[in-house]
């Protein structure tokens, strides 16, 4: 018998009782090894002393002001070492609890934008199929996941949604990925007249397809495209990074790996890294500025707006990955994960793909490898796989509908930055299992 509301009411999942390092262990003793940090959340894994001291001493000073009396000293620290290390151009950070307001606070701030310079006319968010940006409804609207939409969709304000970048399920034969991106930058192009450019708000996307899709990266020069697109009908971009971003792909923004400057960047997940609620979003000069120079006021808000022990929480984080130079890590590892996983799944008769970039990095599951077919839906292999794995003691995670919202299977792995090449073995024995055994049961 539980009171709590579970995601899914016939749940049977263990009780987390402790977490250290890459693991968590349940109520009953068992051992889980963290193979994807939950949702690509924990990057320092799980207790990490520096990050609990900062914490426990934040607790002691202060745990909350609201933000319409104070500011805080971790607050702005914070800030300054976010901006110290973002993109050239990027001039201050607005604090909210997590990815989805990252995502609505980004929204409401390009819808701001306009009105303070003397366009209230532009109204329409353009954004990508198959794409995932949060559950609150403004979020959900610029998301591109039928499944996800369909029974809200009366309540969604009305975006339009043109091509993600996918390679594996886009690129056409015969079709260059320069000319594959050239060709998805030309259909939004071809969207932004259609709307009408000087009604366009903004372009919403991922830089690094997360969960929906599986670690989709960009083709080179795509975001290039994207970019100068935007900035010739004066139109912001709007880049998602609460999955990818934050080291996760080997690059602090994986917008550095595109060479671009998004105007607003939303940032979550490992910015915190699991140890207290927080997101942001990383606002460019430029619309820092027409607030500035206009009503002075970004007409939004949330009670816990930069709460000091989620503040603190996620300076320790950041400190320490600077510290311990764990980007390197990333890299490292993420080349043997990647070599790993292509050692074991590469020729795999149901694995259509491997694909991703860093310590974030998908596995697509196929009928048959040749004709990319997926699995019948009705099979769920992407759940099957992470009972399996749960099964072993292994946190990987998993999601369907992964072509077109309906059909489609992955699985994802992104463990904490402070993986061994001895994790990522025992990852690809337990996983290598775990994906057989699912696969078996469905035929
Ligand atoms: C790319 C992306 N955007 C937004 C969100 C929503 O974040 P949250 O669940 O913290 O609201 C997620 C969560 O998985 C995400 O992966």
């Amino acid at each position: 018998m539980t009171r709590v509301l579970h995601r899914s009411i016939a749940h049977n999942h263990p009780v987390a009782a402790r977490g250290s390092g890459m693991h968590i262990r349940d109520a009953a003793g068992e051992e889980y090894l963290d193979a994807s940090g939950g949702a690509a959340v924990s990057c320092l894994g799980h207790g990490h002393p520096d990050v609990l001291a900062a914490m426990h001493a934040q607790l002691d000073n202060l745990a909350y002001a609201h933000t319409s009396f104070f500011t805080t000293q971790v607050a702005e620290e914070l800030a300054e070492d976010l901006i110290a290390h973002a993109p050239r151009g990027t001039s201050h950070v607005y604090f909210v609890s997590g990815g989805s307001e990252a995502i609505e606070a980004s929204l409401k701030m390009a819808r701001q934008y306009f009105v303070e310079k003397g366009e209230p006319q532009r109204r329409h968010f353009i954004a990508r199929r198959q794409s995932y940006h949060g559950n609150t409804l403004g979020a959900l609207a610029v998301g591109g996941n039928e499944w996800r939409r369909k029974q809200f969709a009366p309540l969604l304000m009305e975006v339009h949604h043109v091509s993600p970048c996918f390679e594996y399920r886009g690129r056409q034969q015969g079709e260059t990925p320069l000319q594959y991106g050239a060709r998805l930058a030309q259909e939004l192009e071809g969207q932004i007249q259609a709307l009408g450019p000087d009604t366009v708000m903004a372009f919403v996307a991922e830089t690094v397809g997360g969960a929906t899709a599986g670690c989709i990266p960009a083709v080179e020069g795509y975001f290039k495209r994207i970019r100068e697109i935007c900035d010739r009908h004066g139109i912001l971009l709007i880049l998602d990074e609460i999955m990818c971003g934050m080291g996760r792909t080997g690059t602090l923004h994986a917008c550095e790996q595109e060479g671009i400057t998004p105007d607003l960047m939303a940032i979550a997940k490992g910015l915190g890294g699991g140890f207290a609620p927080i997101g942001a979003v990383l606002v460019g000069e430029k619309v820092f500025q027409a607030f500035e120079q206009g009503s002075g006021f970004f007409q939004h808000g949330h009670t816990y707006l930069g709460h000091p022990l989620a503040c603190a929480g996620a300076l320790a984080v950041q400190r320490v990955i600077r510290r311990d130079n764990l980007l390197a890590n990333v890299k490292a590892q993420g080349e043997t994960l990647r070599r790993r996983l292509n050692e074991r799944f590469g020729n795999h008769h149901h694995v259509g793909d491997v694909r991703g970039r860093g310590l974030f990095q998908a596995v697509e599951l196929v009928l048959d490898r040749g004709g990319k077919e997926p699995f019948d839906p009705k099979h769920k292999l992407h759940a099957r796989i992470k009972q399996e794995a749960m099964r072993r003691s292994l946190m990987v995670y998993t999601m369907g509908r992964t072509l077109d919202g309906i059909r489609g299977d992955h699985l994802m792995v992104a463990p904490p930055f402070i993986v061994e090449a001895r994790d990522i073995d025992t990852i690809i024995d337990r996983l290598g299992d775990a994906v057989d055994a699912a696969i078996a049961s469905v035929s």
